[in-house]
């Protein structure tokens, strides 16, 4: 069965999502996750946008051993030269240039005719050849450009010794249909097309992304770009676990199949998630909560009498464990350590199993019967570690629907204990003050999302939140079976996260640069 390679741009397309901002630590961690995956090639990001984003490009690099790592580059040397430098050190470096060739991007971005395009395609290969074994070349916005002319620039890009041609759908515009019959053509008129790997990138905004990579393979593509959970710049990319389990499903279908580990893509989409900030709508996809629910009762009685009348891809498959309860108040450490390797934290040290154990200890005290998803949601609250500037050390919060709600917050600062009354429009609202009155950060509170971990009323809250200030933002997270504990939490997790970044200046800004 022919190999479909797989391209990853979550830290890089997947970081253009309005609101997400990964650092260096957690980009690491979620390129070592997409080499447990198996991707085949990383973009770790556009080393050219900051030295913050080149210096995390080149942790990524000096980290992954089992992966390909990329950097993006406009077709400029100043831009390529930057991409060199970040990948130093990594095992199996390559290049991914981009140009735009589509007569709305030549007219109003570029302002050059299609000869001035060629020129500068030409130039920056050549350029880049001479840095780079393996050179990837894109055709921004490929979808709506002339097909004569997309030909004449695959033509030129295989000339000048490419490995790969990737084709973007760069406004998510096409249908499977024509994205399909560009890959016909280009395969059919090329000449040398057979030399390079050809590649589908595309965005959602129509909701055809899936369906537009998937008519990419079967008219040829060789490698399909896109992102875990499907994040990305407005609707987003393509969700690799989509297109994944696709394959893998209908391999009768579509005769093609990725080398992906396919156990690891629940725990990669979390990882995501949670570092990103960005939710996964329960009815994603692959590995939305609902992805595996059944709930009306003829789907229900089916499944008691035969899996496959209702299911076509087992939880197991990507790595779900059965959600029923182990754990409770009486068991012990080495129980819970058996618990944290079966959910797949086999790499925890002594200290972090540690904190987790009493973590779990405190949750089985407040709620009787402890999930899987609980312990994962206690783990995953804080796994990159952050300077604690400030920690939440007592929380008094007074409700009654015929007053106004205050909050007492007694916090540990480098300066000692504090502590503080405040009241406000609820009880949110009075903690949110009163801990600004003690830290005297002055943060917008720029989103707030809150959703339950399990079912019931003794249910942990997983709070998000994202706090801005100036042209700086950080997400928090705070998990408590009390949602206003929670909100605290995740509260002074993204004031530790802001300071945080304030001390590494420019580590995370980007230069203006346009970048589609
Ligand atoms: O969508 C796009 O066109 C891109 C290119 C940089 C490949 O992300
Ligand atoms: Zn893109």
């Amino acid at each position: 069965m022919r190999k479909i390679y797989i391209f990853d741009t979550t830290l890089r397309d997947g970081e253009q999502s309005p609101g997400v901002n990964l650092n260096t630590q957690e980009k690491v961690e979620i390129a070592l996750q997409l080499e447990k995956l198996g991707v085949d090639r990383i973009e770790a990001g556009f080393p050219a946008a900051s030295p913050g984003d080149l210096a995390a490009v080149n942790a990524v690099a000096r980290a992954v051993k089992n992966a390909s790592v990329m950097g993006l580059a406009r077709s400029v040397e100043k831009d390529i030269d930057a991409v060199k430098e970040a990948l130093k050190g990594a095992a199996d470096p390559a290049i991914h240039i981009f140009l735009a060739t589509s007569p709305i991007h030549r007219k109003h971005k570029l302002r050059m005719e299609k000869e001035q395009v060629l020129e500068t395609a030409e130039r920056a290969i050549r350029y880049a050849k001479k840095h780079f074994a393996r050179v990837e070349f894109s055709a921004e916005d490929a979808g709506r450009t002339e097909l004569d002319f997309l030909c004449q620039v695959t033509e030129l890009a295989v000339r000048e010794g490419v490995s790969v041609v990737n084709i973007p759908d760069t406004v998510g515009y096409l249908n499977p249909q024509e994205f399909g019959h560009i890959f016909k053509t280009l395969k059919e008129k090329v000449p040398g097309i057979e030399q390079i790997q050809l590649s589908a990138h595309c965005h959602d905004d129509l909701g055809m992304a899936t369906a537009n990579s998937l008519a990419a393979i079967l008219n040829g593509a060789d490698q399909i770009e896109g992102t875990i959970n499907g994040i990305g710049e407005r609707a987003g990319n393509t969700a690799l676990e989509e297109v994944a389990l696709a394959l893998a499903t209908r391999a009768d279908f579509f005769q093609a199949k990725t080398t992906l580990n396919l156990k690891e893509i629940a725990k990669t989409s979390r990882l995501v998630s949670k570092l990103t900030g960005m939710a996964v709508p329960g009815n994603k996809a692959i590995v939305g909560a609902n992805a595996f629910a059944h709930e009306s009762g003829i789907h229900q009685d089916g499944m008691l009498k035969e899996k496959t009348t209702y299911e076509i891809i087992s939880p197991e498959t990507i790595g779900l464990k059965d959600s029923k309860l182990v754990l409770g108040k009486h068991s012990g450490r080495h129980a819970f350590r058996e618990k944290l390797i079966d959910l797949g934290f086999e790499d925890l040290t002594e200290d972090q199993v540690n904190a987790a154990f009493g973590k779990f200890k405190d949750l089985a005290d407040r709620k009787k019967d402890v999930s899987n998803e609980d312990i994962i949601a206690l783990l995953e609250e804080k796994m990159v570690d952050t300077p604690e500037v400030f920690a939440l050390e007592q929380l008094i919060v007074s409700f009654d629907s015929h007053s106004t709600p205050n909050a007492t917050v007694r916090l540990k600062t480098p300066q000692g204990i504090v502590e503080t009354k405040s009241e406000g429009n609820g009880s949110i609202d009075a903690v949110y003050r009163a801990i600004d009155a003690l830290t005297k950060e002055e943060v917008v509170l720029d989103d707030y999302t809150i959703k339950s971990v399990t079912d019931g009323t003794d249910a942990l809250g997983d709070v998000h939140v994202v706090l801005k200030q100036g042209d700086e933002s950080a997400q928090g997270r705070g998990v408590s079976t009390d949602i206003i504990e929670a909100s605290a939490r995740a509260y002074v997790d993204a004031l530790n996260r802001l300071i945080d970044k304030k001390n590494a200046p420019r580590r995370n800004r980007r230069d203006n640069v346009t970048l589609i």
